[in-house]
């Protein structure tokens, strides 16, 4: 039956009684239909700010400490209704302070993780599975599934950041696994500055000069997609609307970004703003030059076969 046939209702209602009494219900006449021609988004394109989330942070230290929480994050909640988590269908976002002389115990956990570091002094470090990483401006750090991890600043300048995770995702596939390490901070046996899992910020940008967009390597994060791309002044990027949910922050610059259903909003240094699916937007270079983050599901998309069928197949 066609999903925008109407409802048939018809028949008596003794019969629909006893449907209801087995855990049935009719095929034929769904309240609500469950497939529809083209992505449907629940979520809506949203942006957060970065001297905000900063402030409300800053205000937070007087009441959180590392011993309180978990973590000191602010979520960045997709203002739909009913929403009390994702930043959009599989992705989260959070802002997170850690300051000097503080850990951020250590842990693991199914969903997969990364940081873009905003705002870090020296000596400020995350530590995946014993080892020391140090951080500064502008890198992405990957924490793969089920990878310890804390974080840890010993320096004097308070380090900001942005997390992106899969938990919703994992939510969803209902794979979740969560466990604290019982040393409460893993101990680090060594160091890697050179980690795979560590993405210098200085590299990056020198890759978005000279390439424009970038694709990292994401090494063991399989359902995430991290990407750069560099606008010089006046230069636009557009992209038609897509099954994937992409969250954009800038970490150069100033970007204009005009999003489908939303509007045209002027973002700059640690502002996320997230495009759901199926909604096009595009970017204008505001600055000299201006490099923004992509974080992205379309691995995950891509991995479990889903494509955009309105399109030709490309190849991967
Ligand atoms: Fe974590």
């Amino acid at each position: 039956m066609s999903q925008v046939d109407a409802p048939m209702q018809a028949g008596p209602p003794e019969y629909f009684e006893d449907l209801r009494a087995q855990a049935l219900s009719p095929g034929w006449a769904k309240k609500v239909p469950q497939m529809w021609a083209a992505p449907r988004s629940r979520f809506v394109p949203a942006v957060w700010r970065y001297a905000q989330a900063r402030a409300a942070l800053d205000s937070a230290c007087s009441f959180v400490s590392p011993e309180l929480a978990e973590r000191r994050n602010l979520i960045m909640v997709n203002p739909v209704a009913d929403n009390i988590y994702p930043t959009c269908r599989n992705l989260v976002a959070a802002y997170q302070l850690v300051l000097p002389s503080e850990t951020a115990r250590s842990h693991r956990h199914a969903p997969n993780a990364l940081r873009l570091i905003l705002d870090a002094g020296s000596e400020t470090c995350t530590i995946v599975n014993g080892v020391r990483i140090e951080v500064a401006p502008g890198d992405v750090v990957l924490t793969p599934s089920w990878h310890w991890h804390g974080h840890s600043n010993s320096g004097d300048t308070p380090a900001f950041w942005i997390d992106f995770l899969d938990v919703p995702l994992v939510q969803n596939l209902e794979c979740m696994f969560f466990e604290d390490h019982p040393q409460r901070n893993e101990p680090a046996m060594g160091d890697a500055p050179d980690s795979p899992l560590r993405h210098k910020g200085a590299h990056l940008a020198r890759m978005a000069r000279e390439q424009g967009t970038v694709e990292l390597d994401t090494h063991g994060l399989h359902t995430t997609g991290v990407h750069m791309l560099g606008l010089k002044r006046g230069a636009t990027h557009e992209q038609a609307k897509r099954i994937d949910n992409n969250l954009y922050t800038v970490v150069e610059g100033s970007v204009r970004m005009a999003i489908e259903h939303f509007g045209t909003v002027e973002l700059t240094r640690g502002d996320v703003a997230v495009a759901p699916c199926w909604h096009a937007f595009s970017f204008e270079g505001l600055a000299d030059w201006s490099q923004l983050v992509r974080v992205t599901d379309e691995p995950a998309m891509r991995a479990l076969g889903f494509r955009d069928v309105s399109k030709p197949a490309q190849g991967d």
